[in-house]
């Protein structure tokens, strides 16, 4: 099986397939966990509109530029590089981009499998009733003790990169294919339910209006540069784990369609978790927006504390969340999997034993933040986990991004580009042209460059 997989890559099964994978690479934590808290740390309004503008004017061209660049090569980003790089006679400097995705990769899953484990654990306390008719001082004294116990904590770091090992040892279609198309839709159902309890029993006018009110002056440079950084994140994009995925598209998908679909899904999914969220935090004065990775793990307790229902409600909804994370787990993993398989002709399954090790390793240091080391600071007043967290998605995703749409848009022949897209000229084609090479790239420049250097 292994020897085939490295050969002559599985292709998905459809279109919809294609979509239903990158979407379950897209929505994961990053929409239901860190969206909301740090539209919470920033104040809400002004930094949704920064970020549902780099999504649309960032976040898609790059989307678009990573399955082109995918499909065109059909291999790992890395060999994918290599072989575009060779089609164009471009400087070989370009496959970097495919080895810092890698190494973006081992960074990102890292702390995502700690926080993916904060949901594991949370399957059981909220199966076991622990927040039942709980008050809201309550349920955050729960999650401040867990925070303390770094063994539980390690514990379920590991389930959690035991069980995205186990995944992507057998290969991505298999299971996974089944599992996306069922439990993303429930997923789905489930958010909604909750953004109506949070409209019912919520103030629901005060969440909405903190998410959708246009306060520019709570609005820092740090938000702005929070909000770009999350666009990639919340894409999956500038790491190449589209890219990867890419490379599993059928011939005859359609690419723009697709890639607009995939972050209409994503994004939806983030506002409405910020619906189901934020009402809630307003009508409990015990709580507030700004409460940091917490957050998740405290309003929504709180709520299915009072739910009818709520212990099943509750014990669903984190175990969807952790389906939702392993989802998107397995295609941070993917970039680095495909080219140790590529390369050294060596079994998907101890390949992905070798690289969870790794993450799992890494991410010891995250869970500590929380903890034993939460006073040990890198850079600033950052922890471990925030330090990973910034250099990732502030630095790693935006210049990766950056540098994917440039080949893409400026290097890659046009015959091979034309391939992938389906046009060569027209509306369509001049829009490609726009976005591709001047709208994402001076975008991403324009915001890394004042964010990071001037501000
Ligand atoms: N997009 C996922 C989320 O929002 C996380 C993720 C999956 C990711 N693949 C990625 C982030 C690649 C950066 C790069 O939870």
């Amino acid at each position: 099986m292994a020897d085939n997989e490295a050969s002559q890559p599985n292709l998905w099964s459809s279109r919809l397939m294609f979509i239903l994978a990158a979407a379950g690479s897209a929505v994961g934590l990053g929409n239901i966990w860190k969206f909301p808290y740090i539209a919470g740390e920033n104040g809400g309004g002004a930094f949704v509109v920064v970020y549902l503008l780099c999504i649309a004017a960032i976040g898609v061209p790059i989307m678009a530029a990573e399955v082109l660049l995918g499909r065109a090569g059909r291999q790992s980003p890395i060999n994918t590089l290599r072989a575009l790089v060779r089609r164009s006679g471009a400087s070989k400097g370009w496959t970097l981009i495919g080895w810092m995705g890698v190494l973006g990769g081992f960074l990102i899953l890292s702390f995502y499998a700690v926080i993916a484990g904060w949901a594991l654990h949370y399957i059981f306390q909220a199966g076991s009733g622990t927040f039942t008719g709980a008050s809201s001082a309550e349920v955050s004294g729960v999650f401040d003790d867990f925070l303390a116990s770094p063994w539980t904590m390690l514990f379920w770091h590991t389930v959690f990169m035991a069980g995205t090992v186990a995944i992507v040892a057998r290969g991505v279609n298999r299971g996974l294919e089944f599992a996306i198309r069922w439990f993303m839709p429930v997923l789905f159902v489930l958010i909604l339910l909750l953004v109506g309890y949070a409209m019912v029993v919520g103030d629901f006018a005060a969440g909405f209006g903190f998410l959708f009110g246009f306060d520019f002056g709570a609005l820092t440079v740090a938000g702005v540069q929070e909000a770009m950084g999350h666009a990639f994140f919340t894409l999956s994009v500038g790491m190449g784990a589209i890219m990867a995925y890419g490379a599993y598209v059928p011939g005859n998908v359609s690419i723009p369609g697709t890639v607009l679909t995939i972050a209409s899904v994503d994004t939806v999914v983030a506002l409405a978790a910020g619906l189901a969220i934020f009402p809630i935090v307003f009508a409990n004065p015990d709580l507030e927006a700004g409460a940091g990775p917490g957050l998740l793990f405290v309003t929504l307790p709180i709520a299915f504390g009072n739910l009818p229902l709520g212990a099943f409600i509750g014990t669903l909804f984190f175990i969807l969340i952790s389906f939702a994370a392993i989802t998107s787990a397995i295609s941070i993993i993917e970039p680095a999997l495909a080219w140790t398989v590529e390369q050294f002709r060596i079994t998907r399954a101890r390949v992905a034993i070798a690289l969870g090790g790794i993450c799992w390793f890494l991410g010891i240091g995250s869970v500590l933040s929380f903890n034993v080391w939460s006073n040990v600071h890198i850079v600033g007043e950052r922890t471990f986990f925030d330090f990973v967290d910034y250099v990732t998605q502030v630095w790693m995703l935006p210049i990766g991004g950056f540098l994917i749409v440039l080949f893409a848009a400026w290097v890659l022949p046009k015959e091979i580009v034309t391939e992938q897209l389906g046009f060569s000229s027209g509306f369509k084609w001049k829009l490609w042209l726009v976005l591709g090479r001047v709208v994402a790239p001076i975008g991403v420049l324009l915001v890394f460059v004042y964010t990071t250097f001037l501000a």
